[in-house]
């Protein structure tokens, strides 16, 4: 077993040591990066870190940060609460003291115990399991794991850090490079669906591939999917001599204080759905360009007018502020609306 880790290590470093986060880390660039990547996929992570560490170098930029720089320097990340947590703890931990010790971790505001192994483990190199979504389904497979993801899994897991088998392989292979290794074989290698065994580093010994078990793996209680509701908006686009018109969402409303693209709602299946303004349209015949917020899947169509047209169609427009801005620089503006404006070219 413990040859097979130290392939898995040599793998990773081999395949993806260059992520931005890995180089010159510090207690404080781990930290950033570890709330970054919660919820949020490397790719999109890759586009941002570095401007994000660029104008918060240290965690004393971070702590005096406001909100608005934080919010335009967490554009494109989604789910601010994250940033919210992530200044939390920054304003908490002084002089760069971070403790070791789980129990002080999670004291911190701002740090759950993801957040507290993550630092142990990646930040401190100590030996502890960043139990993330791609851990938990590595090492549930691997070890056929069998507690449902419900009933405390990442618990159960966090646990084998502590149990003489697996604490040794992390020693002698480095807990940061295992559990670095394990994210990495997760997103890449051991998928949800249609795991690449045969190229696996861990295959000699991973229980799952020896009993062909893979797919239960980690176990769901509750396998009903969450419905999605099919939403279908118009976003208007009101082009001015370069300049593009936008409205600031209020308290309250999805993606509050984020600018977007005028928005009517032409279909939904719910009665009481107040977050856009109706419009009697049929649904356009184009292709939509697709977005999703909590359990809404969202068709978009893009529609080209001026302002005019826009307050004339939906009247409740005129009650809220509307501004142009240069499409060279756009304020704080919601991840659909860029995805639009990228769509039909303007970005
Ligand atoms: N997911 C969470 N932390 C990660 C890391 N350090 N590298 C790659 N993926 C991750």
């Amino acid at each position: 077993m413990k040859n097979d880790f130290h392939e898995l290590v040599l793998w990773s470093e081999q395949e993806y040591s260059l992520l931005p986060w890995r180089q010159n880390r510090t207690l404080y660039t781990t930290l950033v990066s570890e709330i970054m990547l919660q919820q949020t996929t490397v790719g999109t992570v890759l586009n941002r870190y570095d401007d994000f560490i660029k104008q918060f170098p240290q965690l004393d930029d971070l702590a005096n940060a406001d909100d608005a720089d934080l919010r335009s320097a967490w554009q494109g990340l989604g789910y601010y609460r994250r940033a919210v947590n992530l200044l939390k703890a920054a304003k908490a931990i002084h002089q760069n003291d971070f403790p070791k010790d789980e129990e002080e971790l999670i004291k911190i505001p701002g740090i759950g115990p993801y957040t507290a192994s993550a630092i142990r483990a990646i930040g401190h190199d100590l030996p502890a399991l960043a139990v993330d979504g791609n851990l938990k389904r590595v090492l549930s497979r691997y070890f056929n794991v069998d507690t449902p993801y419900e009933k405390g899994l990442d618990t159960d897991l966090r646990e084998l850090a502590n149990k003489k088998q697996f604490g040794d392989i992390l020693k002698k292979n480095g807990p940061r490079r295992v559990n670095e290794a394990l994210m990495d074989l997760g997103r890449t290698i051991c998928k949800p669906t249609n795991p690449l065994c045969l190229t696996c580093p861990l295959n000699n010994t991973c229980k799952a591939f020896k009993k062909g078990n893979q797919a239960l793996f980690p176990v769901k209680i509750n396998k009903k999917k969450t419905k999605l509701t099919e939403l279908h908006l118009l976003r208007y686009i009101c082009l001015e001599e370069k300049q593009i018109l936008l409205y600031q969402k209020r308290k309250g409303e999805w993606l509050e204080s984020q600018w977007e693209l005028p928005t009517s709602c032409i279909s939904c299946p719910e009665e009481d759905f107040k977050q856009y303004p109706p419009e009697n349209q049929k649904i356009p015949e184009s292709k939509p360009v697709k977005s999703s917020i909590t359990r809404y899947k969202i068709h978009n169509y893009p529609f080209s007018t001026c302002k005019n047209v826009l307050l004339e169609n939906i009247p409740q427009y005129k009650q809220r502020e509307l501004k142009f801005f240069p499409m060279s620089d756009l304020p704080l503006i919601s991840t659909a609306s860029i995805k639009i404006l990228k769509n039909i070219k303007l970005l």
